[in-house]
C-alpha cells in the first residue's frame, strides 16, 4: 500500500499509527502539527547574544498523548540539539525536515514532559502564506531580535505542536546583556538582574508567542477597562509614535462594548526600533497581534486603525483561533479589518463609515472574481481576500440582522468558543439562532459565491 492510501485509509480509522507524520491535518500546511498529542504548556529558558546572534535554550513542553505513540514528533527547524529528555530521561531523538522525532512508547492519555536543549543562529524564513521575498519568524536586527510567525513559523524559534489546534499556555526566562532587556507574552513576574520572567497562563497559539530583545523602555500607562497596560518602546522611536499609545483605553472601550471583556490579564504595545527596516521588510511596515503584547514594525507608526486592528485580534485569533487557516482566517482578518471601520464611525460617524465601506466595496468589485473569503489558498490568507472580504461579511451581516442582534452574535461567538478554535459553521450557528432564522444562504453568498453580493444598506 502506497503511503498516501494509507493515509486517507487511515483517516478513516483513527487513531492510526501515521498520524505523527501525516501533520495535523490542515489542507494549507500538510505537514505542520501532529494529531497524537496534546502540548498544554511551554516553559521556554532562552539566552540571547545581540552580538552574535546566537541563542541557547533549554524548552519544556508538557503534553498529554492522546493515542498510543511509539513515537512523538514536534515541529522543529534549525539550531544543534544538545540532548533531549522524555519524564527526565534521556532519549534517542532523529530529524528531518521540519521536525524532531523522539521515541517515547507513550500511552493513550499519558501526560509527559519533553525537554530540548539547544542552540545556535535561528534563521528567518520564508512562510507558504507571505509574499516572496518577505522572511519572517525569527527576525535579528542590530541590537536585537524579535519573534514574529504568523501562520507557520514558531518552529523556526522552540520545538512545538505548530499549529492552532493545539494551544497552550507558556511561561518565559529570557536572559540577555544589558543594556538590552528582554520582553514576552503575559504578565512580567519577579525578574533579577538580566533575566526576565514572563507568564501567560491562558493558552494562546504557537505562532502568537513572542520573545523580543533589544533596547526598549517600559511605559506604563492607565489601565483600561480594568486592564493593566505596559507597553514598550524602542529607543528612538517618535514621539508621535509612543504618544499614540494613550489611545489604546479608548479603543479598548470600544471593542468591549462589542465582544465583551478583554481575554487576557494584560495588554501592551511593542514599538520595535527602526534598525529593523534595515534587516526586514516584512516586520518593518507591518504590525502582528502575538497575544497580550501586539508587535508594531517602525514604518507602522502605531496609527489608530492597526493599533485598534492588533487590539481587536485578541479576542478575535488569539482568543478565539482559527481551526483550519484557510477556512477561518477570513473572520480573523475580516473582523480586525471591520473593527477599523468601527473606529471610524465612533469617531466620525456614520457617513463617515459608510464611505469606508463604499471604498471596500468597489475596491472588491474592482477585481476579476468576486473575493469569496471563505476558503483561501495559503498564499492569499494575508490578502485583500481575508481583510477585505471578510470585513464586507462582517458589514453585511450588521445591517441584515440588525445592530442589536449583530452585537449579540458577536459577543456570543467570543463567549461560546473563548480559549478555543471556531469555524465558519459556528458563525452560521450562532447568527441563525439569534437571528431566529437560517443564515447559511446569507454566509454562502459572502463567503463562497462566485458572484459579489449586493451590498446591504
Ligand atoms: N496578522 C497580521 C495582521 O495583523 C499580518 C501578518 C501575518 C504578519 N503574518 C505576519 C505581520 C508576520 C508580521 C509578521 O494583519
Ligand atoms: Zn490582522
Amino acid at each position: 500500500m502506497s503511503r498516501t492510501t494509507c493515509i486517507l485509509v487511515c483517516a478513516a480509522l483513527a487513531p492510526c499509527v501515521w498520524a505523527q507524520d501525516a501533520g495535523i491535518g490542515d489542507p494549507a500546511f500538510p505537514t505542520l502539527g501532529n494529531r497524537g498529542y496534546l502540548a498544554g504548556h511551554y516553559a521556554l529558558k532562552l539566552t540571547f547574544d545581540p552580538s552574535t546572534d546566537a541563542m541557547d535554550a533549554d524548552v519544556t513542553m508538557s503534553g498529554v498523548a492522546t493515542s498510543r505513540l511509539s513515537e512523538i514528533s514536534l515541529d522543529f527547524t534549525g539550531f544543534t540539539i544538545r540532548s533531549v529528555t522524555l519524564n527526565g530521561h534521556p532519549v534517542k531523538f532523529r530529524r528531518s525536515i521540519g521536525k524532531l522525532y523522539v521515541k517515547t512508547g507513550l500511552g493513550s492519555g499519558e501526560k509527559f514532559t519533553l525537554e530540548t536543549c539547544y542552540s545556535g543562529k535561528p534563521v528567518q524564513t520564508q512562510s507558504a502564506a507571505l509574499p516572496a521575498g518577505m522572511k519572517s519568524g525569527w527576525i535579528p536586527y542590530l541590537g536585537g531580535a524579535v519573534a514574529a510567525c504568523e501562520p507557520d513559523l514558531a518552529h523556526t524559534w522552540f520545538p512545538c505542536n505548530d499549529h492552532p489546534l493545539d494551544k497552550a499556555t507558556f511561561d518565559f526566562q529570557l536572559t540577555t546583556p544589558r543594556p538590552n532587556v528582554a520582553i514576552a507574552n503575559g504578565k512580567r513576574v519577579q525578574s533579577t538582574g538580566t533575566n526576565y520572567r514572563f507568564s501567560l497562563d491562558k493558552p494562546t497559539l504557537t505562532c502568537m508567542a513572542t520573545a523580543v530583545f533589544g533596547q526598549f523602555t517600559a511605559v506604563s500607562g492607565p489601565s483600561a477597562q480594568g486592564v493593566p497596560i505596559t507597553s514598550y518602546v524602542a529607543k528612538g522611536v517618535s514621539q508621535a509614535a509612543r504618544d499614540r499609545l494613550k489611545l489604546l483605553p479608548k479603543y479598548m472601550k470600544i471593542l468591549t462594548d462589542r465582544l465583551g471583556p478583554y481575554p487576557f490579564d494584560t495588554y501592551g504595545a511593542v514599538l520595535l526600533p527602526t534598525a529593523l527596516a534595515q534587516s526586514n521588510e516584512l516586520m518593518a511596515g507591518s504590525a502582528l497581534e502575538t497575544t497580550t503584547l501586539p508587535l508594531f514594525g517602525p514604518f507602522t507608526e502605531a496609527a489608530p486603525a492597526i493599533l485598534i486592528h492588533e487590539l481587536s485580534h485578541q479576542w478575535m485569533g488569539n482568543c478565539v483561533s482559527v481551526t483550519h487557516w484557510g477556512d477561518d482566517i477570513w473572520w480573523v482578518e475580516g473582523f480586525a479589518q471591520y473593527a477599523e471601520w468601527l473606529l471610524v464611525e465612533s469617531e466620525h460617524g456614520r457617513e463617515a463609515y459608510e464611505n469606508e465601506v463604499a471604498s471596500a466595496y468597489s475596491q472588491a468589485t474592482a477585481q476579476t472574481h468576486w473575493l469569496k473569503p471563505g476558503h483561501l489558498p495559503t498564499e492569499d490568507l494575508f490578502s485583500m481576500r481575508s481583510y477585505i472580504g471578510g470585513a464586507l461579511t462582517f458589514h453585511a451581516l450588521r445591517r441584515t440582522v440588525g445592530d442589536v442582534q449583530f452585537n449579540q452574535i458577536l459577543r456570543q461567538f467570543v463567549e461560546k468558543h473563548r480559549y478555543g478554535n471556531a469555524s465558519a459553521k459556528d458563525w452560521i450557528a450562532i447568527s441563525s439562532q439569534i437571528a431566529k432564522r437560517d443564515m447559511s444562504p446569507f454566509f454562502n453568498a459572502w463567503l463562497y459565491g462566485d458572484k459579489n453580493p449586493p451590498l446591504p444598506r
